[in-house]
């Protein structure tokens, strides 16, 4: 039994996220854990919230709560959609937990120790009203290029000009509105990710095939970016993990934290400890220390591809500086992005379709076979209304759906609701065993491969396949002069509806428990072999007709979706 350990980017705790965020990480992860939890391996599968930071900071204020208050709410939020979306987390934690603080603070020391961190002084914009440093984000002021009165500390949003604080005219806190602000001398804390830079190609080169939009990243990052600059790790903030070293007072760094980049993915390791201490498991050090039995894990991270050069450069050179043995991960997937009707997804902007409203309108199977189906993995993919409802409409229900309702009913409506007696198979179901093994071959390669757009297309095959094969066999018309012949392909039939059950879990999880529950046969065990598969539902077991699996999205729904989601979020 292979040990897999599956994280997915944790998600920003500021708001609702959008159908594009949900397939360039959570989604794909959720595919693979479930398919290796059927497959009999061992898994822990992991996300968390990423609670720190400015943005945190922002949304609080702006929702007129405290933040830890605003986090705690918005974690329930999350943790309820994700629910809504099967996502099968073994732990949904949060960044700004307990163990998350220890473990970043002892990370901090490690590197320390290494001779890693060096103290940097710079000046940063101080508010006296305020008696704190502000970030970039909350200085705003006119811009001295076009004018527009609320250009903000980084940048203009009229005019894009990039800008730093000192620029502006009239530069006020949008935390107090006070002008009393000045430019002061402040310490802060930069990791030296150039000192790793052989070490962290060395890691690279050995990594065995990681996806190429993965590599080139990094690559780019390390050799003719500047990704590999020495990196400030703490802000002047209230919200975050307190500058420690350890759990001793770190002189000079009091008042602040450290950067949410550095923190967050030190939860992913956090979280299997508040998975333990949740009561949920055991040991987590098997699932992360190589010392302790973590050395046969295979490791899989999910990522967008904004989030590639933290995972292939920072957080690595926070693992190897530790000089810790730690487990570094084996395999990153990352994602392009999905558009939206022409455009892209913006949360910003509010512009899509949000996680809970995708689950007002449709049941989650629906999103998770189109969204995965049309995972970006080579490319942008983009959704459109049109699109969505006509693949929905074709794969599910005129596809799987229909076989499915139409076997057995037939097989209700002439034998009962019981599996009938099988005879030898003919030339026809000869045929379909060979067409069908090879297609489940494929499917599973790509499943292991996480090729994902691969494996649906596979996994529709092998649907086609099963109505191509009742359509050519006919029962129907079978019956009336070979009633034998007919119950051997009914009862053929009816042992695909259940093996689709199986098969098709991982993607739509709900309709695979209905039609378990209608099959009355809730064994769950990926195929062994075709035959085997194939042969679960003996003569004489009883099952049900499900009730319909998927209804059709009508033209007007669709119309009226595309109407209500053509502008903006509020
Ligand atoms: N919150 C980040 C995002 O949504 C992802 C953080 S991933 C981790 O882009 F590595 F930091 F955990
Ligand atoms: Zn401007």
């Amino acid at each position: 039994m292979a040990r897999h350990l599956i994280t997915s980017a944790i998600p920003y705790i500021n708001g609702i996220k959008h159908l594009g965020n949900l397939v360039g990480s959570q989604l794909p992860a959720d595919l693979f854990a479930r398919y290796q939890r059927a497959r009999g391996n061992e898994v822990l599968f992991l996300c968390a919230t990423d609670e720190h930071g400015t943005p945190a900071e922002l949304a609080a204020a702006k929702a007129g709560k405290p933040v830890a208050e605003y986090c705690a709410e918005m974690w329930e939020v999350q943790a309820r959609i994700a629910e809504g979306f099967r996502l099968s987390f073994d732990h949904f934690g949060r960044s700004s937990s307990d163990q998350n603080r220890k473990l970043t603070q002892h990370f901090a020391a490690r590197l320390d120790d290494a001779g890693l961190i060096r103290e940097v002084s710079e000046k940063q914009m101080y508010s006296h009203a305020d008696g704190r440093f502000l970030p970039d984000r909350y200085i705003e002021g006119t811009c001295p290029n076009c004018g527009f009165e609320s250009a903000r500390g980084d940048q203009c949003d009229n005019c894009t000009k990039q800008l730093d604080p000192v620029d502006l005219i009239n530069p006020h806190s949008t935390i107090s509105g006070s002008t009393d602000l000045e430019m002061r001398e402040t310490k802060h804390l930069y990791l030296a990710q150039s000192k790793m830079k052989d070490q962290l190609e060395e890691w690279i080169d050995t990594r065995d095939s990681w996806p190429v939009l993965t590599t080139s990243i990094a690559k780019k990052w390390l050799n003719d970016g500047d990704g590999l600059q020495d990196r400030g790790i703490t802000r002047d903030l209230d919200w975050g993990v307190p500058v420690m070293k350890g759990d001793a007072p770190w002189p000079g760094m009091e008042g602040k934290v450290f950067y949410v980049w550095f923190d967050a993915p030190i939860e992913y390791i956090a979280c299997a400890q508040e998975w333990v201490d949740a009561g949920k498991g055991d040991d987590w050090q098997r699932w992360w220390r190589t010392d302790k039995g973590a050395e046969d894990v295979r490791y899989t991270q999910f990522m967008g591809k904004d989030n590639v050069p933290f995972h292939t450069l920072s957080f690595p050179v926070t693992i190897l500086g530790s000089g810790e043995p730690w487990k570094l991960v084996d395999y990153i997937k990352s994602f392009n992005y999905l558009n939206y009707d022409g455009g892209q997804f913006s949360t910003s902007r509010g512009r899509g379709v949000f996680m809970d409203q995708a689950l007002e309108i449709l049941p989650a199977d629906y999103w998770r076979w189109w969204l995965l189906s049309h995972a970006p993995e080579s490319s942008d993919s983009e959704f459109t209304w049109e699109g969505f409802q006509q693949d929905v409409n074709k794969d599910l229900s005129d596809v799987l759906g229909n076989f499915i309702s139409r076997v057995t009913k037939f097989c209700r409506s002439k034998f009962g609701e019981t599996v009938p007696d099988r005879g030898a198979p003919g030339p026809l179901e000869q045929k379909l065993f060979k067409d069908m093994d090879a297609k489940l071959t494929e499917y599973e390669a790509h499943m292991d491969a996480i090729d994902i757009r691969k494996a649906a297309a596979a996994l529709r095959a092998l649907w086609v396949m099963g109505n191509e094969y009742l359509q050519e066999a006919a029962p129907w018309s079978t019956i009336k002069e070979n009633p034998e012949q007919a119950a051997t392909q009914v009862a053929l039939a009816l042992n695909l509806v259940q093996f689709y059950g199986i098969i098709s879990a991982p993607f739509i999880p709900d309709a695979a428990a209905t039609i378990a529950a209608a099959m009355r046969h809730e064994d769950t065990r990926w195929p062994q072999s075709l035959d085997e598969a194939l042969g679960r539902l003996e003569p004489g077991h009883a099952f049900t007709v499900p009730d319909n699996l998927f209804t059709k999205i009508t033209d007007d729904q669709r119309a009226d979706w595309q109407a209500r989601f053509a502008g903006t979020r509020s």
